[in-house]
């Protein structure tokens, strides 16, 4: 895939394919043709009036293009403008590499158009993504394929272009890892992850690992690694601005990297997505890959915390009580439940160096997917400035987040009769009760915010730009809270 970026007019646009953009508010671009314009007078009529249904495709009279395809934004009434303008980007590009068409451009050159620029770049570099690493053949769908940007301003479009490849690029690499088999990316190779991230953006890097984690009272990670040949980690991987920050966000990931359940063991059907377990960790580590080039002014550290939880001879039981570094003791009734337990001590890490805002990241609760579907990330928190700062980034990616209930009134389903609270709920509000169970963890004072992923964090089908598996999701909103720190959190 190549971008390029292209000034002039339209009758020396070098491009095989013209992708062209409508939308009831929006003028994303302005073409000097009569014929063109004429047609496009009519295809907005009969897209407004329902009587087309997929893109207009036509070959141009009297331009030097093989084929023009139109989009309305009416064809998407799911979603946002942006969310369109990136999902018609990726279809674009996909019609030209699939029909032997390289060469697609997109009109923007209009003020309107300049401004989007970025986000066409988006859907298309998230929507050419595939996990292609085991095929004998690997599909090269998009080698030759060249996305000329129509723009006023090749300067301006260029710098849109360097920003959406980071942030895509590193959602893309949060999507390797998730897709990945869980015999590769062992919470060792977690470690190696950030180390190397550490080593190209310059951060700070610090790694725990199963001595340290005993010396520390990690009693999380340890419980729920015990089980495996692989032993857990906790790792912190820090970004410092130039100038002194107050704020320091503190991101927690959890990185189960294959839950089996453990001794509570999952039932064969779909265990195989549990390879996935650890996407909380990637959208952390894939955060810092974009804040360690764009370079936000607060301070951002991202903690891993990384375990398998399999059952084995050596593996935490149904029934054991653990007691955590802040004195609070959890009664293990269901091993499946594994992910609050490593969180915990993650939070209570985060805590101990001195955050002033947490965003927990994990593939949490089945609940979570049961309240919400697969296009919203479940959120819950302790601060209404922070949830609305999360959402805000979000949605400047298209990544959705729906609040849900904190109630201390169903902290009563985490009480235990013979330790300080259990790790399992009731049978109702299963996403709420593990965030409560999380909160316990939370230093008081402390906005925090959890992120349940589960929902999001893999397509079954395509969706959107998005192709089948792993989506790469949170990895942007944590990037843009902290680049966008600022805006997010105005009001
Ligand atoms: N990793 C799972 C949650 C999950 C399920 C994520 C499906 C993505 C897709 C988590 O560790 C788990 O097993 N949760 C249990 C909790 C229960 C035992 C309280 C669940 O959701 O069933
Ligand atoms: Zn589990
Ligand atoms: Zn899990």
């Amino acid at each position: 895939m190549k971008f390029e970026t292209y000034e002039g007019s339209l009758r020396d646009l070098h491009a095989d394919v013209l992708v062209l953009i409508l939308d009831a508010q929006n003028e994303l671009f302005e073409v000097d043709d009569e014929a063109l314009q004429e047609r496009l007078a009519g295809a907005r009529s009969q897209f407004s009036a329902g009587k087309l249904s997929r893109e207009l495709s036509f070959a141009p009279k009297d331009l030097p293009i093989d084929t023009v395809l139109v989009y309305h934004s009416d064809l998407e009434k799911n979603y946002g403008f942006w969310e369109n303008i990136k999902t018609f980007a990726a279809r674009g590009i996909r019609f030209g590499a699939e029909t032997g068409r390289p060469r697609v451009a997109f009109a923007l050159n209009s003020a309107d158009g300049l401004e989007h620029v970025g986000k066409v770049v988006e859907g298309i570099l998230l929507g050419s993504y595939s996990f292609e690493k085991y095929r004998q053949k690997p599909r090269k769908l998009f080698e030759d394929s060249v996305a000329v940007l129509w723009t006023q301003s090749a300067e301006k479009a260029q710098e849109q272009i360097d920003q959406a490849e980071i942030l895509c690029h590193a959602t893309n690499g949060v999507r390797d890892l998730v897709n990945e088999s869980a015999s590769v990316i062992t919470p060792a190779a977690l470690v190696r992850k950030a180390q190397d991230l550490a080593a190209s953006h310059s951060l700070q890097v610090e790694v725990w690992d199963q001595a340290r984690l005993t010396q520390e009272r990690m009693v999380g990670l340890l419980a729920v690694g015990a089980g495996s040949e692989h032993p857990p980690f906790m790792v912190s991987l820090s970004y410092q601005p130039e100038a002194p920050s107050d704020v320091h966000l503190v991101f927690v990931g959890k990185g189960v990297t294959f839950d089996t359940g453990g001794i509570s063991i999952k039932p064969a059907e779909k265990m195989h997505l549990m390879r996935g377990d650890m996407a909380g960790a990637a959208a952390v580590l894939g955060a810092m890959d974009i804040i360690g080039q764009l370079k936000p002014k607060i301070r951002v550290t991202a903690i891993v915390v990384t375990a398998e939880n399999t059952p084995d001879g050596k593996a935490m039981r149904p029934g054991d009580i653990l007691s955590y570094r802040n004195g609070k003791s959890v009664h293990v009734e269901n091993t499946d439940a594994e992910g609050r337990l490593i969180l915990a001590d993650g939070l209570i890490h985060a805590g101990d160096i001195g955050a002033t805002h947490i965003v927990d990241v994990a593939t949490l609760t089945g609940a979570a997917i049961r309240a919400l579907g697969y296009s919203f990330t479940g959120l819950m928190g302790n601060n209404r400035t922070l949830i609305n700062a999360v959402t805000r980034a979000g949605g400047n990616h298209g990544e959705a987040y729906w609040k849900l209930p904190l109630p201390a009134e169903y902290k009563e389903y985490i009480k235990s009769s013979v330790a300080d609270i259990n790790n399992l709920g009731g049978p109702v509000a299963g996403a709420s009760t593990a965030a409560l169970f999380l909160q316990e963890f939370v230093p008081e004072k402390t906005a925090w915010a959890h992120l349940d992923i589960a929902p999001t964090f893999w397509k079954e089908k395509p969706w959107k730009y998005y192709g089948e598996g792993a989506s790469g999701a949170a990895a942007r909103t944590l990037a843009d809270l902290a680049y966008n720190w600022a805006e997010n959190t105005a009001r």
